[in-house]
């Protein structure tokens, strides 16, 4: 009896000794973190700020707080502090001034598992720049002011106007409209060939891109394996999920590998048609020291994806955003159509060179896409390394996101940040403000420095072209309920959506 308490006593007391060690140990670990010192709101213990969080609101949410603390500021997700950067300077401090300090992706599981290792979600390393040099360069070949570029641009538009024309009077949704002319160009650019709206092959792009964004948003349930992803090695749990996550991987893998198979079987070094062969020829061309080609066939893989990710989700909410503003605001559609006539005859082709000719134009489609900063924190950064930016020291492997939204809607920088005001971009000669205006240099929605989006000036010539030759010769009107036009109440899901609308056009006279 007496040895059986003795053990008992001598059990308790261990148990408490190891406690107080594990309560030391975490206690000394946390105020050595040199994380402790930025500011933050106070979280749960284990939690953190998981439960106050409101996933499709959390860039009103990080907005609020950015006001509160400031340039640098952390949040907890469980026990995984994760930093964010508020200010244009401290952005720029880490994407362009640090070297390649923040320069690093943190590996989400997913994305891991459903796309082949690709530029965008590849963690920092001389392979990760070396297929960006490789993609910047098929972009190029095909991009902005390159004849090609434009020939398929005012090809695709063609077909959009006589879509629009044969449905002259009846409703149109915006954001079909949208998915089919980002979808038409995206096709021609990758593949060479012409498409029509309701080519298979552009559906076929928009539901498979579509299958991967709603597998891998980080506010769905399958974020559980971003969070712990061991958790995926246990095949008895989350079965739902993992099941979306496998059928996501198969049917992109399938898109991706025969569209890559038909053009190898077609291709012809004299007759390039589109991004794709263009990279095929470069996988031939471009070895590493040891002769192996620098871009394998999963490399070729993860490009595809690039394209076909990058490509579509973000300029289809560009073109979104557009309608809404010239459904809102008459005026605007008004001066935009009268600064065009200004410049062109009604039947004359408007190119990509002659943007020079439409300031207020470019100066819209800049106010637009900072007002919507669609990609309100960048692709998450990390640290590559143990760094310093906004004077805090940051542990190597930390997450760092870049509040674009906020730096987009500083109200010390922006007079009333939630309207669309292109004037505020042209000077008193009615000329678009040059680059380092502070106005133009608080947009960061492209990002900046080693990471920034290979894609801009892409994007810019499609959305400028589509814009110019609807307002050239329609007038957009609405049909039905116009949804608010204010981006605090768009809803995040990786990137913020504007609402789709009915849009009537009526040809101008
Ligand atoms: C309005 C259109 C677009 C917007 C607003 C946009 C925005 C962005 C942003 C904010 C980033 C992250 C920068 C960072 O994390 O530092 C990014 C990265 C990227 N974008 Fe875009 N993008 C657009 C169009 C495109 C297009 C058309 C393509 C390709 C066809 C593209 C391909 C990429 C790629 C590959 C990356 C990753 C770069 C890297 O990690 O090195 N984007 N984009």
């Amino acid at each position: 009896m007496e040895l059986s308490m003795a053990l008992e006593e001598i059990f308790t007391f261990s148990l408490l000794a190891a406690s107080l060690l594990l309560i030391f140990y975490l206690v000394t670990k946390s105020l050595k973190n040199p994380l402790r010192k930025i500011p933050g709101p106070p979280g749960l213990p284990l939690l953190g700020h998981i439960l106050s969080l409101n996933p499709t609101k959390i860039h009103n949410q990080f907005y609020e707080m950015a006001r509160k603390y400031g340039a640098i500021m952390k949040v907890k997700i469980f026990t995984k502090t994760i930093v964010v950067l508020n200010s244009k300077e401290a952005c720029l401090e880490a994407l362009s001034k640090t070297g390649t300090d923040f320069q690093g992706r943190p590996s989400l599981k997913r994305n891991q598992i459903v796309l082949p290792p690709n530029v965008a979600f590849s963690n920092f390393s001389d392979k990760q720049v070396m297929l960006r040099r490789l993609f910047t360069k098929a972009m190029k070949a095909y991009g902005p002011g390159v004849v090609h570029l434009e020939k398929i641009l005012q090809e695709t538009i063609q077909c959009l106007v006589d879509d629009i024309d044969q449905k002259e009077g009846q409703a149109i949704d915006s954001a079909e409209l949208s998915i089919g002319y980002v979808c038409c160009v995206l096709a021609s650019m990758m593949f060479g060939e012409k498409y029509s709206y309701d080519d298979e092959l552009c559906h076929r792009m928009n539901r498979v891109n579509s299958q991967v964004i709603k597998t891998t948003d980080p506010f769905s349930n399958g974020v559980v394996f971003d969070v712990i992803p061991f958790l995926y090695d246990f095949k008895f749990l989350f079965k739902k999920e993992r099941k979306k996550i496998e059928s996501a991987k198969e049917t992109f893998s399938n898109f991706i590998k025969t569209r890559i198979e038909e053009a190898k079987k077609s291709f012809d070094v004299n007759q390039m048609r589109g991004c794709l062969d263009y990279l095929i020829e470069l996988q031939k061309q471009e070895n590493d020291v040891d002769g192996q080609p620098l871009l394998d066939e999963v490399g070729l893989q993860g490009m595809m994806a690039n394209f076909l990710i990058g490509g579509l989700e973000t300029s289809r909410r560009s073109l979104a955003q557009m309608f809404l503003d010239l459904l809102h605001d008459p005026t605007l559609q008004k001066t935009l159509q009268a600064e065009i006539d200004s410049q062109y005859e009604p039947t004359e082709t408007i190119t990509l060179k002659d943007k020079v000719k439409l300031p207020r134009m470019e100066a819209y489609m800049l106010e637009q896409m900072r007002f919507l900063t669609q990609v309100p924190f960048m692709i998450p950064h990390m640290a590559v390394r143990d760094a310093e930016v906004a004077g805090y020291k940051i542990p190597a492997g930390t997450v760092v996101l870049m509040n674009s939204y906020h730096v987009a809607h500083n109200p010390d920088v922006f007079d009333e940040p939630f309207e669309v005001k292109p004037e505020r971009l042209l000077d008193e000669n009615g000329k678009l403000v040059d680059r380092d205006h502070p106005l133009r240099e608080n947009f960061l929605g492209f990002g900046a420095g080693r990471r920034q989006c290979p894609g801009e000036s892409f994007a810019k010539s499609r959305i400028f072209l589509f814009l110019a030759n609807i307002l050239q010769k329609y007038h957009v009107e609405v049909d039905g309920e116009l949804p608010d036009r204010d981006v605090r109440k768009y809803p995040m899901s990786i990137l913020l959506t504007p609402p789709s609308v009915k849009v009537r056009f009526t040809r101008r006279q």
